[in-house]
């Protein structure tokens, strides 16, 4: 059987964050373009939700050669260098798209638009609006959108890429009614964001479900360095219903100071030359160590302290942060706040080329969906400047890219809607899989790993992944698509941690004590695939 409703486009973007509008806007050059999004466009995804800032080379004393060194030790030398060569050098060109299409970035008094430090970086380079970047990047690149031909199908989910064989041909959607929709393109760009919702306490929307790495997977692309996982090192830890939430490294970079309950400034202990702007592996590291050793606070963080810098500051700033913290209580100008480490970004992802081509033709990948560019840490600011530089890149690839056959296999949709009937007499409920997914994959998976943990939080996700799925109507069929995703983009990071048996960014397991230099180390990429599955290894010159 076909779905009843069909979509054929030249160019299917899937998901609405900067990556995916900005892909969209780019495609729409060279032919029809569909954005799929299983959100409002611009009201979901994560980009949205950025708060401190956009990485660009805008000063003669900074360069991209510091950038790109920054970035490639940052990310403990597992990048692929040619990504980041291009995020380096075209991360000013795409700020200036954005001016150019009316973003409002904070500007200096000699009238030159600001930046500020971030960790791990040798030059102040992140650009800024206030403390809601994102935001203000989504709100100038929907209106872009607006004003090209692009269709938004706004709430649909799409649940599978469409393939021919080796071939991605478009994809399939579920309506908000639960309807299959057969979306058909010659080229498609999986822009579906991050994944951190499958653990227990993360930073992002709840669209941060993995689904684009599943799909990935699914239909047979390779992913690379899935273990790694960055843990924003500044979440919220009260009111309950906060937790997770991010504390902008932007009140590190405008000069708060983290201190334990005994008062210390403990970032002295573990980097003493960056303090506070170390990078985030170390940073969420040191706070956790703090936090096992009992230097923790009561309500289980450490404090980030901004009190001693003028009001004026944090009022101008960090208006979204003292808002917040005033809505939880505490006024961040007279009183520190209690943070701990949050999982908020996948570094891994699907491997592309420079020009966003996944390992199967017809298929492109951009942004966080994507892996290879941040290498086994990200720098905070160098997530947004991606989404731009690849988001562009794989736009312009896809539309360029020529027409094909867009056969639809019959029995892919068939076996879907054959697993979305079982979903309605199913027993479980998608919710309570979801919460032991996150639960287990805190617990085995986080900030600290060991073989034996993993293997346990591998097993918990085979069992769940046997689960019959229950949805309460065709509306919720959706959801159990989503929590099946989840399942498998948390099954992928804990093979990828299996993989990997050095300690390297991120990525610490405790099991193993051998240690090297990153940049010396004897392994590259982690890859996973319905084909093969492994890690690379390579010639160390010492
Ligand atoms: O801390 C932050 O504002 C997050 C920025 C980022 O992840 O790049």
């Amino acid at each position: 059987m076909l779905a009843d409703e069909v979509v054929d486009c030249h160019v299917l973007v899937i998901g609405s964050g900067g990556a995916g509008v900005r892909a969209a806007i780019e495609a729409s050059q060279y032919g029809d373009t569909v954005l799929i999004s299983k959100t409002i466009v611009g009201k979901g995804g994560c980009t949205t939700m950025a708060e401190g800032g956009f990485n660009a080379v805008l000063r003669e004393q900074d360069s991209c050669g510091i950038h790109y060194e920054d970035t490639l030790k940052g990310g403990a030398y597992l990048n692929d260098p040619e990504l980041v060569n291009i995020l380096t050098k075209e991360a000013p060109l795409r700020m200036g798209d954005l001016v150019k299409w009316g973003a409002v970035f904070d500007f200096t008094d000699a009238d030159e638009i600001a930046q500020r430090p971030f960790g791990g970086q040798r030059f102040p380079r992140t650009c800024y609006a206030g403390d809601r970047t994102g935001h203000e990047m989504m709100m100038t690149l929907v209106d872009r959108l607006a004003a090209t031909d692009v269709t938004t199908l706004q709430e649909y989910t799409v649940i599978d890429l469409l393939r021919d064989g080796d071939t991605v041909t478009g994809a399939i959607a579920l309506d908000e009614k639960g309807t299959i929709v057969l979306m058909k393109a010659d080229s498609t760009v999986l822009a579906t964001g991050g994944g951190t919702k499958v653990y227990d306490i993360s930073t992002n929307s709840s669209s941060g479900t993995g689904d684009g790495y599943a799909m990935g997977y699914r239909a047979g692309a390779e992913l690379i360095d899935m273990e790694m996982v960055q843990f924003h090192p500044t979440g919220a830890v009260f009111p309950y219903d906060a937790r997770g939430r991010l504390v902008t490294e932007a009140v590190r970079g405008e000069g708060g100071v983290l201190k334990n309950s005994q008062g210390e400034r403990f970032m002295k202990t573990y980097d003493p030359a960056r303090m506070e702007l170390s990078t985030r592996d170390v940073v969420a590291r040191a706070i956790a160590t703090e936090i096992l050793k009992g230097r923790g606070t009561q309500n289980g963080g450490v404090h980030l302290d901004v009190t001693h810098l003028p009001r004026e500051q944090i009022e101008s700033r960090l208006p979204v942060m003292l808002e917040q913290f005033l809505k939880f209580g505490v006024d961040i100008r007279t009183a520190p706040m209690e943070v701990a480490p949050t999982a908020h970004h996948i570094m891994g992802g699907l491997r592309i080329t420079p020009e966003c081509r996944t390992t199967l033709p017809g298929l492109f990948a951009c942004g966080e969906v994507s892996g290879g560019v941040h290498g086994a840490n990200r720098l905070g600011g160098n997530a947004l400047a991606e989404t731009q530089v690849f988001g562009k890149r794989a736009g312009e690839a896809a539309g360029k890219a020529g027409k094909r056959q867009k056969t639809a296999d019959e029995r892919q949709v068939d076996t879907w809607q054959k697993r979305l009937d079982g979903f309605l007499t199913g027993s479980m409920n998608p919710a309570q899989v979801r919460k032991k997914l996150q639960l287990a994959m805190w617990q085995g998976a986080g900030i600290f790993r060991n073989a034996g943990a993993l293997e346990e939080t591998l097993q918990t996700i085979r069992q769940l992944q046997t689960v019959n799925l229950k949805a309460a109507s065709a509306r919720n069929l959706a959801e159990c698509c989503i929590v099946q995703n989840m399942c498998l983009t948390a099954s992928l990071i804990c093979r990828s941690a299996l993989l990997r048996t050095e300690s390297r960014g991120a990525h610490v397991r405790t099991d193993i004590t051998a240690t090297h230099d990153a940049e010396y180390s004897p392994f590259g990429h982690t890859f996973v695939s319905n084909a093969r599955e492994g890690i690379e290894t390579r010639e160390v010159k010492a």
